[in-house]
């Protein structure tokens, strides 16, 4: 019998059809142990652990799904300072971890001249530097990426421009992919994703999602389920589908066998059990907080259990752990 991929593949161009009916839920058992073996293959039994640091939750966009928003006066706001962001970044790479996850919402306050000291010194640990600081344009992201930037992650969040506008009042789809073309261009790393369950998407538009991240060409790609937050628009939508997730994180390690795909933290707020299972299904990388304590529960994109805070260190061995118990080897 065929399988998923080839049914995919057949000749030689992409079937969305075959996309559709695999999102449709008609055959998780084969898509599952497909995308299992297909990640296997490429990435072995290892499950990459990377750190995030949340510098920052000024945000000057009004993203109707998210509590960073510039409208929510109900979040009390932070900055760190670039000795402290250094400082957090340092104890990281003490801990073991390889890459730090630099991430912020749109906060203008950081510009270049205020990022260069900060990558420049984090470079200097050897520690692998992703951002994740929202649109830049094309000057600012070939001058962090000089300084030793080597990684970019920004989502398109959704593939319908319709809805896409809706969600973002400050930009449109076009714009973002602009960007994210730009980082790829560069020669950064590039990480996309979408949302799985904002309202108003349909099945097609996650398979154009899936489409998109392809034609781009992304190195990783983090799909998580939307969780409405109370304090925004959208507080009382339906939350998003954890076995679409399932579906959708499997259907993209079809697509590009060599991709970096996070199980998302939205995914085990929603449900733990899904969160370990999309190991089993296609997923490789898993991020874990290194954002000191104080600002971690300020950083509220959507609601969820914070969970006790302990040092960068034991945070990082009981991820270890975590792992371990998926029979799967941390790295
Ligand atoms: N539910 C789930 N994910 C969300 N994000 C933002 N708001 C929400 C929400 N309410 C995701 C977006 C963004 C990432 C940092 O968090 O995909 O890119």
């Amino acid at each position: 019998m065929e399988s998923i991929r080839e049914r995919l593949f057949a000749g030689g161009e992409i079937q969305r059809s075959v996309l559709l009916e695999a999102l449709s839920g008609s055959q998780d058992g084969a898509l599952f142990a497909e995308a299992d073996a297909l990640c296997h293959e490429t990435k072995g039994n290892v499950v990459e652990i990377r750190a995030i640091l949340e510098f920052s939750n000024y945000c000057g966009r009004g993203c109707n799904y998210c509590g960073l928003r510039a409208g929510n006066r109900a979040l009390s706001r932070y900055r760190m300072g670039e000795e402290e962001i250094v400082k957090t970044a340092k104890a990281a790479a003490e801990a073991g971890y390889r890459t730090l996850v630099l991430q912020s919402g749109e906060d203008r306050y950081y510009t270049l001249a205020r990022l260069l000291p900060i990558v420049r010194q984090i470079h200097e640990t050897g520690i692998a530097i992703t951002l994740s600081v929202g649109e830049q344009d094309t000057p600012t992201l070939e001058a962090l990426f000089a300084a030793g930037a080597d990684r970019y992650l920004l989502k398109h969040e959704t593939a319908d421009p319709v809805l896409y506008k809706r969600l973002h009042p400050e930009g449109t789809l076009a714009e973002r992919v602009a960007v994210l073309r730009e980082i790829k261009r560069i020669g950064y790393e590039t990480g996309g994703g979408f949302m799985i369950g904002l309202p108003g998407q349909t099945l097609e538009t996650v398979a154009d999602d899936l489409l998109l991240i392809n034609s781009i060409g992304c190195h990783m790609a983090g799909i998580g389920p939307f969780v409405p937050n109370p304090k925004t628009p959208l507080a009382d939508a339906a939350e998003g589908d954890v076995l679409l997730t399932l579906r959708a994180v499997a259907l993209l390690r079809l697509l590009l066998p060599n991709c970096n795909l996070p199980a998302t933290t939205s995914l085990g707020v929603l449900d733990q059990g899904s969160r370990d299972l999309v190991f089993s299904s296609g997923a490789n990388v898993i991020m874990r907080k290194v954002t000191p304590p104080g600002y971690r529960e300020a950083y509220e994109i959507y609601p969820g259990k914070g969970g006790e805070i302990r040092s960068i260190l034991e945070e990082r061995k009981a991820l270890e752990e975590y792992i371990y118990s998926l029979n799967r080897e941390p790295r």
